[in-house]
C-alpha cells in the first residue's frame, strides 16, 4: 500500500523544536513533505534548530521572511497553494500560533485538504495578540486538534469544537525529554559565559505587545537592570531592532547576546535561579526544569503554570519584577501537565487512524 502523504508546514523558532518529535513519530506511518516558509532565517533563529534536533531537511523553503502581517500571511498562502496543487498531500500538518500556522491552515482550508493542528485550543483571551487570532481562526478550520492540556480541550468546548478533539499532551516536553542529555553533554554555554548553578537568571523577550512599545521595553530592561543577579539575556533579532532604534540601556549586570541555539537554552533554562520571558514556550519549559518564571505579560495561555504556583504573571512594572525576583520563591510538587513524553507517537497514530 502506497504511504499517505503529509505536508508539514513550520517557519518560526519553536515550531521547528514541535515539529522535530512529530516528524520522526511521522515516520513509519507517512510520508513526510516539509515546508520552510522562511518566516524565521537567520542561522541562529532557524538552521541551528535543523542541525541539533536533526530534522529532514524542508522540501520547499518559501523565503517569505520579514513584513506585515498581511504580507507575511499573504505570500505565504499564494507560496502554499502552489506547492498544495502539486504535492496533492492527504493531510496538512501546522504548529503554535505564529503566521505561518494561519498561512498553512487557510491554504489547507481553501484546498479542502484536511488539517491538522499542534497546540490547539490555547487562549489567551487578548484579541490584540496576533497569536490569539491565528490560534483560533486555524482551530476553527481544523480537522484534527492536538491539544496540549485539558484547559485547551475546555477552550475549544467553549467554542463549539468537540469533533476530532484529542487531549495528547504537549510535543515540547517530549522535545525536551529526548534532548535533554545531548543538550548537556554538547553544550559549553556555561563555561563560555563563565556562569555556574543558580548564580545567574535568564531573560527572553519577543512579544510585540512589548517590543513595539518603547515604554513597556523600557520598563523591562529598567526591571532587568536593578535585578540583584547577572542577567543572561539572548536578544531575538526582533528586540534588538527596537533596543537599538530607541537606544534603551540597561544595568551593568544584562548580558545581551545573540539567540542561542537550543542545546544552549535548554541548559541555560536549568541551571538559571529564575526565568523572566513573554514567551510561550519558554514559560512551559521553566516549569518543566523546575525553574520559577516571573511572565512578563498580563496574561498567559499557560494558565497551568500559573495555578501550579510556578509561574507568576508580572507584566512589565520595574518595581513589580524586582520585587517579585526578591521576594517570590515558589516550592513544591509539580505535577505532570504537559503528557507522558509520548506525545507525538499519539499524534502520529491518530492522524493514521482518522485518514484510513
Ligand atoms: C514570531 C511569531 C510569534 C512567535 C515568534 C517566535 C507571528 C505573528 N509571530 O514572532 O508568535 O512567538 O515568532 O520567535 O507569527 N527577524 C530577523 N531574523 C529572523 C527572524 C526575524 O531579523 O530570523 C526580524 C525581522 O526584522 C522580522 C522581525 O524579526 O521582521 C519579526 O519577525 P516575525 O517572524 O515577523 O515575528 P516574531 O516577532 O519573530
Ligand atoms: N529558544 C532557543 N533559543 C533562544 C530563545 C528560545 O532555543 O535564544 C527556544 C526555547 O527553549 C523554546 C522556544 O525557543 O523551546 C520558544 O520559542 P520562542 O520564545 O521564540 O516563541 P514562543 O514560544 O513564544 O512562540
Amino acid at each position: 500500500m502506497k504511504a499517505k502523504t503529509i505536508v508539514t508546514i513550520v517557519g518560526a523558532r519553536p515550531q521547528f523544536i514541535k515539529a522535530a518529535p512529530v516528524s520522526r513519530a511521522l515516520i513509519p506511518f507517512f510520508h513526510e513533505v516539509m515546508v520552510h516558509t522562511g518566516q524565521h532565517y537567520d542561522y541562529g533563529m532557524s538552521d541551528v534548530f535543523f542541525e541539533e534536533m536533526e530534522i529532514k531537511k524542508p522540501e520547499f523553503n518559501l523565503g517569505i521572511g520579514g513584513g506585515t502581517h498581511a504580507e507575511q500571511t499573504g505570500l505565504m498562502l499564494i507560496e502554499l497553494e502552489k506547492i498544495l496543487t502539486s504535492v496533492k498531500p492527504d493531510c496538512i500538518l501546522v504548529y503554535g500560533d505564529t503566521n505561518s500556522t494561519l498561512a498553512g491552515a487557510l491554504a489547507a482550508a481553501k484546498a479542502g485538504i484536511p488539517l491538522a493542528h499542534v497546540e490547539a485550543g490555547l487562549r489567551s483571551y487578548d484579541r490584540t495578540m496576533p497569536e490569539e487570532v491565528n490560534r483560533v481562526l486555524t482551530d476553527h478550520v481544523s480537522n484534527l486538534l492536538f491539544c496540549p492540556t485539558d484547559a485547551a480541550v475546555k477552550n475549544l468546548a467553549k467554542e463549539g469544537i468537540v469533533q476530532g478533539v484529542h487531549r495528547v499532551g504537549d510535543v515540547m516536553y517530549d522535545a525536551l525529554l529526548y534532548n535533554l542529555a545531548n543538550a548537556r553533554a554538547k553544550s559549553k554555554i556555561l563555561d563560555q559565559l563563565g556562569l555556574k548553578k543558580g548564580g545567574y537568571a535568564l531573560a527572553t523577550v519577543h512579544r510585540a505587545a512589548n517590543t513595539d512599545s518603547i515604554e513597556r521595553m523600557r520598563s523591562i530592561l529598567d526591571g532587568l537592570g536593578k535585578l540583584d543577579t547577572q542577567v543572561i539575556f539572548p536578544v531575538h533579532p526582533r528586540t534588538r531592532k527596537t533596543i537599538n532604534e530607541w537606544e534603551i540601556s540597561t544595568g551593568a549586570n544584562v548580558l545581551m547576546v545573540e539567540p542561542v541555539g537550543y542545546f544552549d537554552m535548554l541548559v541555560l533554562q536549568e541551571n538559571s535561579n529564575c526565568i523572566l520571558t513573554d514567551s510561550g514556550g519558554v514559560q512551559k519549559e521553566a516549569y518543566l526544569a523546575g525553574v520559577r518564571c516571573i511572565t512578563l505579560r498580563e496574561d498567559t495561555e499557560w494558565v497551568e503554570t500559573v495555578a501550579a504556583g510556578w509561574n507568576k504573571l508580572v507584566g512589565v512594572n520595574t518595581d513589580l519584577i524586582v520585587d517579585t525576583y526578591k521576594n517570590w520563591h515558589p516550592q513544591g510538587e509539580r505535577a505532570a501537565l504537559y503528557g507522558d513524553g509520548h506525545s507525538a507517537v499519539e499524534i502520529s497514530k491518530t492522524i493514521f487512524s482518522a485518514l484510513r
